[in-house]
């Protein structure tokens, strides 16, 4: 404001504009410093040494789909026990995770004995998080690439999440490996999505995590992979910077770097720990406090020891590597539990070791304990997927 009122009245050359226009890319106000501790604070937490997220976010059809799989109907009511078998886990789940993302209608959700979701979540010390995105449209003209939508109308409910005790956020985008994808458009237009989305979050008091997701499918080896990771990164990066996104508040939600799950020769665990590593120094600044990967199909096993191997890793490491992982924590559980009520203790105990396991790994210490044991070893890949 005061440099334009300076500017207005010594502007005399085509010059001085071009040097007002250029202080002008700089001069924004930065949210207030209370709202910087409080967004820093809750990301710090999240990623506090040997813990990390559990993904139980799946919308409604998602849910469908996992609930299909083990002979369930998808009502409200079996959505509803599911997800109260997650949150009234044994406390010792608080060593492991430290934030639960949720769907919508679990926001408000109670147990059998009235505790609501969110608080059995408080109670085990874990922060309630919300994805906000509603889900990926076409973007026209391009190869079948995506953008994802639900701006329309979200600082609203995002203020109103953080009334119910939600702390920070996911928003979901995809991109899509394949011979001339992805395309500029998807890039640039994904990394704005995300940017908007985060400065929404950050002025509502909540964390957001950044999610651009590579998908896994194609037969691409890891080299291309990495190459799109670390551009799909610096340009999410840059549309963090031109949006004045407190950085420092914010997660990062990234794919490791892979071989496609069609590649007939696919790369073994050390080189996805380096390419992951080193596509990450190349793009994501310091001042992100973490990143938490997203498991993207690999197997429970797969994400736990990729996720250790990455840790292991001997580099220059500036932010936690942990996990934010949906199938790869809950395979197993899912299984286990097949919608019976007897059930229940044994897949909390599934839920409990398959934690610790992710946990161990975000500290580069897994031992191998958990093996391939529930299914463990079986490819949790799912074509195109959604959330
Ligand atoms: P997966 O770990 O199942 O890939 O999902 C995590 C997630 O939150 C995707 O948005």
């Amino acid at each position: 404001m005061s440099l334009c009122v300076q500017f207005r009245y010594t502007v005399r050359s085509a010059q001085d504009i071009i040097i007002l226009k250029r202080l002008m890319c700089i001069h924004f106000e930065r949210i207030k410093p209370e709202l910087q501790c409080e967004l820093r604070r809750i990301a710090e937490d999240i990623v506090a040494p040997g813990k990390g997220i559990l993904a139980a976010d799946e919308s409604v059809s998602t849910m469908g789909s996992r609930l299909k799989n083990i002979g369930v109907e998808n009502n409200d009511n079996n959505r509803r026990k599911y997800r109260q078998l997650l949150f009234t886990t044994d406390k010792e789940i608080t060593n492991y995770i430290s934030g639960c993302i949720l769907f919508d209608e679990t926001v408000c959700q109670k147990a059998d004995d009235g505790t609501r979701f969110i608080e059995l979540l408080r109670q085990r010390n874990i922060i309630p998080g919300i994805k906000v995105d509603t889900g990926v449209v076409n973007l026209m003209s391009s190869l079948k690439e995506g953008t994802t939508q639900g701006l329309d109308g979200m600082d609203k409910r995002c203020a109103n999440y953080k009334k119910e005790g939600c702390h920070f956020a996911k928003w979901r985008c995809v991109l899509k490996i394949t011979q001339y994808t992805p395309s500029y458009q998807a890039i640039l237009e994904n990394a704005n999505v995300l940017a908007r989305y985060a400065s929404i979050c950050q002025s509502n008091g909540l964390v957001p995590i950044v999610e651009p997701e590579i998908l896994p499918d194609g037969e691409h080896d890891i080299e291309k992979c990495m190459k799109v990771t670390e551009r799909v990164l610096a340009f999410v990066y840059k549309a963090l910077s031109d949006h004045h996104i407190y950085l420092e508040g914010t997660l990062l939600k990234p794919n490791m770097v892979t071989s496609g799950m069609q590649n007939k020769n696919r790369a073994c665990t050390e080189e996805i720990a380096e390419r992951t590593v080193t596509a990450l120094q190349r793009a994501v600044p310091p001042a992100v406090p973490g990143v938490t990967f997203l498991s993207g199909g690999q197997s429970e096993e797969e994400a736990t020891v990729n996720l250790n191997s990455i840790n292991a890793y001997c580099a220059k490491k500036p932010w936690a590597l942990t996990f934010s992982y949906g199938r790869a924590l809950q395979a197993t559980v899912l299984k286990t539990w097949g919608g019976k009520d007897e059930n229940v203790e044994a897949a909390q105990c599934m839920l409990l070791k398959r934690a610790k396991a992710n946990s161990d790994a975000s500290l580069g210490k897994y031992d191998g304990f958990m093996g391939k044991e529930g299914s463990g070893g079986a490819s949790l890949f799912i074509a195109d997927h959604k959330y």
